[in-house]
């Protein structure tokens, strides 16, 4: 069987490794340093992935990042009768268009924060100026790479933002429309669910890092570490979940004719009053994916093919214990960093999914702001993170940085 995996990263390094097995052949589009049979095609490139997989008789694609979700990579192959796993262009809206999630999660009843939409600079003055509380969190409406969202702590920094995105245009016409709403005050976790529609299974709740450095310093990252499974999120709490936002979302995309197959991820905020949306998206996470796979039991396959032929298992089969997820990154990240250091990795026992890395002859070289991601597995929480920390010890590049507290959070749980 032949697999392709598109997109580039830690995540999708991962799902490579649990994808792996006897009599499978896995294709990467593009992948990176440590994954094999890249093939020189980019996510934004979909007529050419439909060609590839046409001519090479790929069985089955599955797609990482939104980019070409949202851009209908899912619904070309289909046309062309190519088997994918990920949602449809207009099912993909629902983490595409935050103000269409917004209305969306309103209409049926999903918790969620206030939240006002506003298409123009004047409006959306009007509309912070007149806010009942100092602090608040403005949103690009479209999809900017993860960096369209300002949480403010008061009006004079949330008009700014508003300026950045409106009238400077930071993320072009994803800033055309924006989401003002409410600011929640919590803790986050991610929890994400295989559905063939209706239908769905969620996997481990885990907890990202956004912040760059330890403590939830610095600025937002696309992600500094994860765990799993993020103990804020007790069995009855995801039964909550389930109940209360993935079922309410998923039925209410059949009945707007979005269907969604593929993997729904919804950001939460864990507030005094439950669980809150954050945001939808229609992928896996990155980096929980990393946290999460490792701890798999059953075949990931065996899953994506029951979502998309609608005969999911009953339930997913986990390994006991914690997975520990430390990405590390490039001096500057997520700013401006340099590219091209040299990675030397010592022999390790445990798991390294490889993102910002490439291959120049024999070396091994840094070529992103998220360069490796360093997996730890343990009977505990703390042993899980002493072990991911145990592996960073043998990786050495110029200007390697990492934070040193991915899974404090969940030991404070005990
Ligand atoms: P988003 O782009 O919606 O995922 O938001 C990015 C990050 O901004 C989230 O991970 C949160 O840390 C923060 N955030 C988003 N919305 C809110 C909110 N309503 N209240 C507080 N923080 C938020
Ligand atoms: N970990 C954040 C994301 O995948 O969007």
């Amino acid at each position: 069987m032949k697999i392709l995996i598109v997109g580039g990263g830690g995540r999708e390094h991962a799902l490579g490794w649990a994808l792996a097995g006897e009599g499978r052949e896995i294709f990467f589009a593009p992948g990176n340093g440590g994954t094999g049979n890249n093939i020189p095609i980019t996510p934004a490139e979909i007529d050419k992935l439909a060609e590839f997989s046409q001519r090479e008789k790929i069985d089955l694609t599955v797609v990482g990042p939104e980019a070409p979700l949202a851009e209908g990579v899912v619904d070309e192959f289909e046309k062309r009768g190519l088997k994918i796993f990920g949602p449809s262009k207009n099912a993909s809206e629902i983490e595409a268009s935050k103000a269409f999630a917004r209305e969306f999660m309103k209409k049926y009843g999903i918790p969620s924060p206030h939240f006002e939409i506003v298409t123009s600079f004047e409006e959306g003055k009007k509309m912070i100026e007149n806010w009942k509380e100092e602090r608040m969190v403005v949103k690009a409406s479209g999809l900017a790479a993860g960096k369209g969202s300002y949480v403010c702590m008061s009006k004079k920094e949330a008009l700014k933002a508003l300026e950045e995105i409106m009238v400077e245009r930071r993320f072009g016409s994803s800033g055309d429309t924006v989401v003002i709403e409410e600011y929640l005050e919590g803790e986050e976790a991610s929890i994400l669910a295989i559905s063939s529609g209706e239908q769905f299974l969620t996997l481990l709740p885990s907890q990202d890092h956004k912040r760059a450095y330890d403590g939830d310093r610095g600025p937002n990252t696309g992600g500094m570490g994860a765990y799993a499974p993020c103990p804020l999120i007790k069995r009855e709490d995801v039964w909550w979940i389930e109940e209360h936002i993935m079922r309410p979302a998923l039925s209410g995309l059949v009945q707007e004719g979005r269907e969604f197959r593929g993997v729904l991820y919804a950001g939460l905020m864990v507030t005094d009053k439950g669980p809150m949306v954050l945001e939808f998206n229609v992928r896996f996470g990155d980096p929980e994916t990393q946290a999460i796979l490792p701890l798999l039991k059953t075949d990931l396959l065996s899953l994506i093919e029951g979502a998309i032929e609608g005969k999911l298992p009953e339930r997913i089969e986990w390994e006991e214990g914690y997975a520990v997820c430390v990405v590390l990154a490039s001096s500057g990240y997520p700013g401006k960093y340099e590219k091209g250091k040299e990675i030397k990795i010592e022999e390790w026992d445990g798991i390294i999914f490889h993102a910002g890395t490439k291959r120049e002859g024999e070396k091994l070289l840094t070529s992103g702001g998220r360069v490796l991601n360093v997996v730890g597995k343990g009977k505990t929480l703390k042993e899980a993170k002493e072990k991911a920390y145990e592996g960073v010890r043998h990786i050495h590049f110029d200007g390697m940085f990492y934070r040193k507290d991915i899974g404090d959070k969940g030991l404070r749980y005990g």
